[in-house]
């Protein structure tokens, strides 16, 4: 199956997806290789990968761009709070962060036809009276959405509009790839869409020979990484959000053109700390985790820190990712801080 961006598609089989299969018990379509990349993605993603190819994004548009677990929902939640918030009087902000700034590719995993969250229907109903879910729920709303729209993707650039940049404002998030481990396993673990049963181990053993939904990691950081120069394009660590959010707020304030006030900054840092989104999430397991995981090990907001691989992965581990580390991303680069 061939593809607008150039791209062909081949679907994983026989005794590498077998043995795939066992560990994703939420990957019940399969999945496919995107190549050139080797991008891995749910088998839906082929359903839509042209409209993500070809989506009209706006000059008054802002995407977020990251891999997954880098970042996302909380600089997705810190850009909408500057554009849309920043007094903290908007009644909107009471909605999923993923309604109001919506992801992009969320469709893939099949979503309408599974449970995810709660709200994700009524909110789609509410936005797009009258279309199919089945037609992509999160690409209806995110097409839907009064302007100035905020939009999620961890989709790599090879994949979105080659006019992007020129078009629309990205703010990029990178994470070490040691903290991206722990918490995308984590989060395999929790979510029902991926339903990972297997071990770390095996999940470290995914992640270095780029096998995960979304590898190859190193790529993906590789392809934002050559366009760090854009002036669309502003590029935020994790570590130094964690390090000084207000200086980075700063920063990102210029970037948007959001002519924020000190107060009005203070008010966005506030807003969306980690305590502060924890707390909104509420501690309810819904429908769509594992409720064991989450009792267990904690819900979507796990940690929020720096450096918590050192609790989580053994010597043999972390030299399996120093391997990677040496081998694929030392000369992007990156000046990645391991917390
Ligand atoms: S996703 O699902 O891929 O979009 O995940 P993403 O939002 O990129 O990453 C989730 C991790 O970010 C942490 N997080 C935060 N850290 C600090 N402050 C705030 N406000 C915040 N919000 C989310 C979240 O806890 C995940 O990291 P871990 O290490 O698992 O705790």
């Amino acid at each position: 199956m061939k593809f607008q961006s150039g791209h062909q598609a081949t679907a994983l089989e026989g005794e590498e997806w077998e043995r795939q299969k066992s560990h994703w018990l939420g990957y019940t379509e399969g999945l496919v290789r995107f190549s050139p990349g080797g991008w891995v993605f749910p088998t839906t993603f082929t359903k839509f990968a042209d409209k993500y190819y070809n989506f009209k994004f706006r000059p008054t548009d802002v995407l977020v761009h990251t891999w997954a677990k880098s970042g996302t929902t909380w600089t997705q939640e810190i850009v909408w709070t500057m554009r849309n918030n920043p007094d903290l009087n908007n009644p909107m902000a009471d909605m999923n962060v993923n309604a109001r700034a919506p992801f992009l590719e969320f469709d893939m995993f099949h979503v309408h036809g599974k449970k995810t969250n709660d709200n994700f229907l009524e909110n789609f109903q509410r936005l797009c009276p009258g279309k199919d879910p089945a037609n992509g729920m999160f690409l209806q709303m995110s097409e839907g959405l009064r302007d100035p729209r905020t939009i999620k993707s961890h989709l790599p650039l090879s994949l979105l509009p080659p006019s992007l940049l020129d078009t629309t404002k990205v703010v990029a998030v990178l994470r070490n790839p040691k903290d991206v481990i722990v918490s995308y396993h984590h989060h395999c673990r929790l979510l029902n869409v991926h339903g990972y049963v297997g071990s770390l181990d095996d999940f470290v053993q995914y992640f270095v020979d780029d096998d995960l939904v979304y590898s190859p990691y190193w790529l993906h950081v590789k392809e934002v990484w050559e366009k760090r120069e854009h002036p669309n394009l502003h590029i935020m660590f994790f570590e130094d959000m964690k390090a000084d959010i207000m200086k980075e707020l700063r920063k990102l304030d210029g970037f948007l053109g959001t002519g924020l006030s000190d107060e009005q900054l203070d008010n966005v840092a506030r807003h969306t700390g980690f305590s502060a989104m924890k707390g909104r999430a509420g501690d309810r397991a819904p429908d769509h985790v594992n409720k064991e995981v989450m009792t267990k090990d904690g819900g979507f907001f796990r940690k929020g820190q720096s450096g918590d691989w050192k609790n989580k992965l053994s010597p043999e581990m972390e030299e399996k990712v120093n391997k990677y580390i040496e081998e694929k991303i030392k000369n992007i680069g990156v000046p990645f801080k391991f917390g």
